[in-house]
């Protein structure tokens, strides 16, 4: 058998599994011999009529970016030293929820945190590996990544839709207008004149509508701004949906977790469940690999590092 129940999530409710709708004990975990799998995904990719990526948080670590550890410690020393280690000052992610005391602070790390996870990071060969085994197909990327690694490794932002907002841009604090602003220059601007981790107060930016602070344009609440840009994706993600969902497509689930399963997790096993065609590639880790076993053969997990898994799989891609 391809698949086996999985032994350590029984029937017991979790919170992942109640917003999930698929009853636990239908998750499973691969069976099949690792090389079978892979080849089975080569098979399922090269068979695809169209794609649609879906890429969470660990499509990026898998390709080399680093929030934590020593990488936090020698890229942010001196806000630790500031601040102290806490709970916030060891990992990028929870250092931009710091209550900063003022907004000189907020940007003097927010500066160095947008350009150092946005910007400046190029963790691409991976993304570009994974593009190269695809050129030839009707593509989208979903993805809830705002570091704008897939438009650096190639893809046309017109492919691109990126719900969770941008690590180059900001917003009003209010969302008092549906606009964004590129800002990457101010955030070197600002990370140039940074001393004792603030910034001057003549760099802090305001709205130029309502006078209110600035903020990153990230989804952290529901003052989050969608702009004009944000619905044209929106609009083209629809399109592609739409024209696709009657063909052979694949659904390619990358390092998506249960941070926001809302978003990708969830919606593409729902795809798989209503649309006999479409298949679903799921790339993860560990449980995060299960698959409904109800999709039978319209769905494999992968649980493996994903630098090694896209990498396998594309060579597979190749050689036939
Ligand atoms: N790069 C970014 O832009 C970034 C980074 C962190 C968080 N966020 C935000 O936080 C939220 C995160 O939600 P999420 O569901 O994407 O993340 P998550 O943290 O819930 O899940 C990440 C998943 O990736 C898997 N994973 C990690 N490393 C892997 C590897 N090497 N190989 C295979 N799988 C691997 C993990 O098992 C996990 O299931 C998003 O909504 C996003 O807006 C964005
Ligand atoms: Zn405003």
């Amino acid at each position: 058998m391809f698949f086996r129940k999985s032994t350590t999530k029984s029937t017991a409710i979790s919170f992942e599994t109640f917003l999930s709708g698929t009853p636990a004990r239908d998750y499973v975990l691969r069976d099949a011999p690792y090389a079978e799998q892979i080849e089975r995904a080569a098979e399922m990719l090269r068979d695809a009529d169209s794609v649609l990526l879906g890429a969470g948080a660990g499509m990026s670590a898998a390709a080399g970016a680093q929030y934590g550890g020593t990488f936090f410690e020698e890229q942010f020393g001196e806000f630790q030293k500031i601040y102290g280690k806490g709970p916030y000052m060891q990992d990028m992610y929870y250092a931009g929820f710091y209550p900063f005391p003022d907004q000189e602070a907020k940007w003097g790390l927010w500066s160095k945190l947008a350009l150092t996870a946005g910007a400046n990071l190029d963790v691409t060969p991976l993304h570009r590996t994974l593009l190269s085994a695809l050129a030839d197909k009707p593509l989208f990327l979903l993805s809830t990544n705002a570091d704008h690694q897939f438009e650096k490794a190639g893809l046309p932002a017109q492919q691109i839709f990126a719900t969770q907002g941008s690590y180059t841009r900001i917003q009003c604090s209010r969302g008092c207008h549906p606009k964004t602003y590129p800002a990457v220059h101010l955030f070197r601007e600002m990370d140039a004149a940074r001393q004792n981790g603030r910034i001057p107060s003549d760099m802090v930016p305001k709205c130029p509508v309502c006078g209110a602070d600035m903020a990153m344009n990230l989804r952290v609440d529901n003052r989050f701004v969608e702009d004009a840009a944000w619905h044209e994706a929106e609009r083209r993600f629809g399109a592609f949906l739409l024209g696709n969902l009657d063909r052979k497509l694949v659904l390619l689930e990358l390092g998506v977790g249960f941070n926001t399963p809302t978003i990708i997790r969830f919606p593409f096993e729902k795809l798989v469940r209503e649309h006999e065609n479409v298949r679903l590639l799921r790339l993860n880790v560990g449980e995060g690999a299960a698959v409904p076993a109800s999709f039978g053969n319209r769905a494999l997990g992968i649980d493996a590092d994903m630098a090694k898994s896209i990498t396998d799989i594309v060579r597979t891609m190749n050689e036939a």
